[in-house]
């Protein structure tokens, strides 16, 4: 069984694809390629079929991820049934998720700050400010994306806590 993680971002130019590249290498490092496949994807339809902006694609690889061969799509409804996580960089864009998902798929939808425990927190739009709003990016995701593996690890239980082979009391 495969989880399947998909990074949500307006443009899927900036910070989503940032999000799916350091994602990728820390499921990579750990070896769970065959368990954690992610993917990402735009609400938006402006940036379809193009690369990551090449000021992300620039700051992602000053610290050792290439995002080069990603290309935008926009997200569909049935990206909501397909996809085990659903995670938007802002509160916009996971209205936007809610506003297509169903009854059997809206839990799906998470903030991913929220991961890095910062309930309702954004990964700030870097598109229209300077190169410190893509390093800031860069900090945000590559936190949260670590914590976000060691929950889907324990979902999948991949981590295994010890348990006592009898009750302790006996
Ligand atoms: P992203 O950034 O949502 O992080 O990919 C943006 C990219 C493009 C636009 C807005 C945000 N835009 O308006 O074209």
């Amino acid at each position: 069984m495969t989880t399947k993680v998909l990074m949500v971002c307006l443009g899927n130019i900036c910070r989503s694809p940032t999000a799916h590249g350091i994602m990728e290498t820390l499921i990579e490092k750990e070896g769970l390629s065959a368990d954690i496949i992610v993917d990402s994807a735009g609400t938006g339809d402006w940036h379809i079929g193009k690369a990551p902006d090449p000021r992300t694609q620039q700051a992602a690889k000053r610290r050792g991820y290439d995002l080069s061969h990603l290309r935008a799509r926009q997200v569909t409804v049935a990206d909501l049934d397909d996809y085990d996580w659903v995670i938007a960089m802002d509160r916009q864009n996971r209205q936007n998720l809610l506003n297509m998902a169903s009854d059997a798929n809206r839990d799906r939808i998470t903030l991913l700050l929220e991961h890095a425990g910062q309930i309702d927190a954004e990964v700030p739009d870097p598109y229209y400010g300077g190169e410190q709003g893509f390093e800031q990016v860069l900090d945000m995701v590559e936190t949260a994306c670590a914590a976000l593996l060691e929950r889907i690890k324990l979902q999948l239980s991949l981590i295994h806590i010890s348990e006592p082979t009898r009750p302790l009391y006996i």
